[in-house]
């Protein structure tokens, strides 16, 4: 499977989570998981349906170890950081604080990687030269080829 549609799939997965974690709330009118709600969201389906559309719209940039070392520190990043919040939330800090902590530097990190990835893929060799890696033809640009074997 390639990078693109992993991080679609993680998505919707982690999606699924959090709009459930909503739609509990709602049902059972105690909000103590909103925070942890709205970060499974914005962390897990929001970013991570950005950074499929981003791998799908330039393959070459999901060429290579950094991208494979991004979507993990990501994907158990935000589902450790947001395991930590509600913990916390639900009155358990000293147990969960740590996860929280550790889920929160690893989801940085994933995003600090995700800045050099997208500047890497979008350099442009020169203004009048070489056309950047999204101006090549889909098939040099690897859009044929499952990136992930
Ligand atoms: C089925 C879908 C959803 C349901 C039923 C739902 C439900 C809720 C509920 C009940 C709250 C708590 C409101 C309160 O504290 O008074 C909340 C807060 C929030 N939700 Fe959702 N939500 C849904 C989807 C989303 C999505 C897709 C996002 C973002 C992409 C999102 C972001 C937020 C944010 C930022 C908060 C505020 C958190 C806070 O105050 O700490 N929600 N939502």
């Amino acid at each position: 499977m390639n990078l693109a549609h992993l991080c679609l799939r993680t998505a919707v997965v982690l999606g699924f989570i959090g709009f459930s974690m909503g739609f509990g709330m709602g049902i059972s009118q105690d909000f103590s998981l909103a925070p942890a709600h709205a970060h499974m969201n914005l962390l897990g389906w929001v970013s991570f349906a950005l950074y499929g559309a981003f791998y799908a719209l330039i393959p070459q940039a999901a060429v290579g170890m950094l991208p494979r070392i991004h979507y993990i520190l990501a994907s158990v990043g935000t589902v450790v950081m947001v395991a930590g919040i509600a913990g916390i939330y639900l009155g358990h800090g000293a147990t969960f604080e740590p996860l929280a902590i550790g889920g929160s530097i690893a989801v940085y990190g994933s995003f600090i990687l995700f800045v050099f990835i997208v500047f890497r893929a979008t350099r442009q060799a020169s203004l009048f030269g070489k056309p950047s890696v999204s101006e090549e033809p889909a098939e040099a640009n690897g859009a044929a080829q499952g990136v992930w074997g």
